[in-house]
């Protein structure tokens, strides 16, 4: 057998107390993975001006390298730091909404390792709205690498246990700081234009965008989502097969997630909320449940149509998308 230039790590569990913090931000300084929440998913962290550091992330979730990373800050000024032009449209969106679950793409300047810029020019960048996530980000001050701490094409982590079903042993460290808010990965949106692009949706909506700048996604022909690197169709994948459908079939063996008004009658294992911000909470949650409940598969009821709910459809379509592999 091969023996792997990355041996098992042992993956040291933090509390997000002051001291745990210290201890994370001393591990990503020297070059380690630290796992750490933030309001929408777990990142799992790592110096994002070290080539190696930055490698050791890939190298943990199984990521291509075609897909570039999410660099965190704790402010705008260090933000700007890392771009080659931080453009009027990057410095009114961050004015807006940051701290909070938007990510930035700019173009990069040379600070960052190149690892992070999956061979592009621009940086993705964001500072989430966690008090663990700020704390630790001051602590450290280094920008910070982190792309969603689960592997590569599993579902995005929304707590400490989530993080640890697929990455124990091959990170450093894991700062537990309880569960998710947002419970989705950020709204990317591409500021290197005039007009903001949405690359990813989130829930920062295209409506809430628009108001900053003459908007140009979402609706119609020329303004549908642009495409993200590293966006592919199956992405968010929980681990068994998932149906979106309007109503429940007779299988048996099959875990039922309900939608308010449209599964009367019909027993299900987790009825979901008809509110969109308390959805999108819960949904990755429910769907570990349901990939550890012994099922073979999971049904769910479709959601309504799109406005708040276009960054939950677009995460349930990656979802129930079937394996290449089949
Ligand atoms: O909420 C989030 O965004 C979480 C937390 C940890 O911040 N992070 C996250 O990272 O979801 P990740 O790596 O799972 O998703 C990053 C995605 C990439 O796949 C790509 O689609 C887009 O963000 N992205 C990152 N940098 C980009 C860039 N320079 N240009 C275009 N898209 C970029
Ligand atoms: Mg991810």
């Amino acid at each position: 057998m091969a023996t792997s230039p990355y041996p098992p790590k042992k993956t040291l569990r933090l509390h997000a107390d002051e001291a745990g913090i210290s201890r994370a931000a001393v591990i990503l300084r020297s070059g380690g993975t630290v796992a750490f929440p933030t309001e929408t998913v777990y990142g799992l962290g790592a110096d994002a001006t070290s080539d190696a550091a930055v490698r050791g992330i890939y190298e943990a979730k199984g990521r291509p390298s075609t897909n570039p990373v999410i660099v965190h800050v704790h402010d705008v000024e260090a933000a700007r730091a890392l771009a080659a032009d931080w453009s009027s449209l990057a410095e009114r969106l961050a004015r807006e909404f940051w701290p909070g679950p938007l990510t930035i793409v700019v173009t990069a300047n040379s600070k960052i390792s190149r690892d992070c810029l999956a061979g592009g020019s621009t940086v993705g960048i964001r500072i989430p709205n966690h008090p663990v996530a700020l704390a630790l980000l001051r602590e450290a001050d280094i920008p910070v690498a982190a792309p969603s701490a689960n592997r590569s094409n599993l579902l995005s982590p929304t707590s400490a246990d989530a993080v640890l079903d697929t990455l124990d042993g091959h990170i450093d460290a894991l700062l537990d700081g309880g569960s998710c808010t947002v419970g989705i990965e950020s709204t990317v949106v591409d500021a290197t234009g005039s007009t903001p692009k949405v690359l990813r949706p989130g829930m920062i909506s295209a409506g809430q965008l628009a108001a900053v700048g003459d908007l140009v996604s979402g609706r119609g022909e020329d303004t549908r989502i642009h495409r993200s690197p590293g966006q592919h169709p199956r992405h968010y994948a929980p681990g068994i097969p998932l149906h979106l459908v309007e109503e429940f079939s007779e299988t048996e063996q099959c875990y039922r997630i309900g939608f308010p008004h449209r599964c009367k009658d019909v027993k299900v294992d987790f009825m979901m909320s008809d509110n969109p911000s308390v959805y999108a909470e819960s949904l990755y949650r429910v769907l570990r449940e349901a990939s550890l409940s012994g099922r073979r598969t999971i049904e769910l009821i479709r959601p309504p149509g799109n406005g708040s709910w276009e960054a939950i459809h677009d995460r349930l379509r990656r979802a129930a998308t079937p394996d290449d592999d089949g």
